[in-house]
């Protein structure tokens, strides 16, 4: 009796889970997530990019198809964005879960994550978007999509507070790459009007903001004997590491925002007359810690990971561990030492080994 009860227990949350399941498809990025990281990633892939893709939207595929190299480096674009959020990430808690040795783990974590609405949803919404910018600009710089170059409006006599100066060389298309990841990005969400998707698409405006607001104008000087009376500047785009920077410092400080379903807007939550700024990142849900197994997000916690001992920040053991404990490890490292030069032209080493200690988390109990 036991038994069957059980049975048709586990059988009713296997179709709970698969409701669930249904009911949150898959964004395109988390989809196609494990394409980009398992094999080397080729235009020829593109096939199979656009028939994921068209899972969610026919209109989505068209374009997949229709615009092939650029479907490439958007998808190159977001695969940027995740490099850069576990590099931002490295000593914190929440990783972005990034290991590539264990993309499933890392992607079913990142489907969680792009359903709910908390300030990571939010961190990985704007490096996505500022992802793509950056790759279909850059793209376009090289000349490798048809559809774009160097921004054509950049061009002919202008002025700044040096002075007057000629636009040349190519200039950055910024504009343009922020269009194509609007419209990749943005339209998967405008669909509904939740308070979850108005987050979205107020995050993936941040991101493609702070590429625009961090722009870099090169000049160079041209003039007799290294006087500056002739300028010639170009707009470019900063690095994508100083994007991913500013994003970081936008998710310490985001704004808490509630959903207002008379209006469809989000507004503050200690002021619901006040609107979200445009320069923030927003969430709505608070976040968890992080720190034990969980699997309702994919989360696997923070046991096994690698803690610094002397450090007071982040990557605390303390902190890091979340006041569970490590377990210390006594490792040996083999170097090169006693380095001596022989005449001409090599270098002989003696091999020494030392002794180092590796902190790692405890696993709960
Ligand atoms: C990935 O995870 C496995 C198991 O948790 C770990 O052994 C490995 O070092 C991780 N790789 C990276 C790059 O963190
Ligand atoms: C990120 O965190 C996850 C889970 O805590 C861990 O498995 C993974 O190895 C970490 N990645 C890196 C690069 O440290
Ligand atoms: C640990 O943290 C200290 C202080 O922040 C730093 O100097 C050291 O390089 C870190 N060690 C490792 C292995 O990251």
């Amino acid at each position: 009796m036991l038994k069957i009860s059980i049975r048709i227990l586990v059988i009713f949350l296997h179709l709970v889970l698969v409701f669930i399941h249904e009911s949150f498809p898959k964004h395109w990025i988390v989809k196609t997530l494990p394409i980009t990281f398992t094999s080397p990633f080729q235009p020829n892939n593109i096939k199979q990019i656009c028939s994921l893709i068209s899972e969610e939207s026919s209109k989505e595929k068209n374009l997949c198809l229709t615009y092939p190299n650029m479907m490439v480096s958007i998808v190159y674009g977001a695969k940027l964005g995740l490099v850069e959020c576990a590099q931002q990430f490295k000593y914190e808690r929440w990783n972005c879960t990034f290991n590539k040795s264990f993309p499933k783990i890392m992607t079913n974590h990142l489907h969680e994550m792009t359903t709910r609405s908390v300030k990571e949803t939010a961190f990985l919404f704007s490096i996505w978007s500022s992802g793509v910018v950056y790759s279909i600009t850059n793209s376009c710089s090289k000349g490798d999509l048809k559809e774009c170059y160097c921004d054509p409006q950049r061009h002919g006599q202008d002025k700044d507070n040096v002075g007057d100066f000629t636009w040349g060389g190519c200039s950055d298309h910024i504009k343009f790459g922020m269009k194509v990841s609007t419209i990749f990005l943005d339209n998967y969400d405008r669909k509904d009007q939740t308070g979850q998707a108005l987050m979205n698409q107020h995050n993936n405006r941040v991101g493609r903001r702070v590429v625009w607001k961090t722009r870099l104008k090169k000049c160079k000087c041209h003039g007799v004997s290294g006087a500056c009376s002739l300028r010639t500047c170009w707009q470019r785009m900063n690095d994508f590491r100083r994007i991913g920077d500013m994003l970081k410092k936008l998710y310490n400080k985001p704004q808490k925002v509630t959903y207002n379903p008379f209006q469809k807007s989000l507004t503050f939550s200690k002021n619901r007359f006040r609107r979200p700024s445009k320069k923030k990142l927003v969430y709505i849900d608070n976040s968890q810690d992080y720190c034990i197994q969980d699997p309702s997000i994919g989360h696997p916690g923070t046991g096994g990971r690698e803690c610094n001992y002397t450090s007071s920040q982040h990557d605390s053991c303390q902190e890091l561990c979340c006041h569970r404990g490590h377990l210390t490890y006594e490792m040996v490292v083999e170097e090169n030492c006693d380095c001596k030069f022989f005449w001409c032209c090599e270098v002989r080493c003696k091999i020494c080994r030392r002794k180092v200690f590796v902190y790692r988390c405890k696993h709960l109990e």
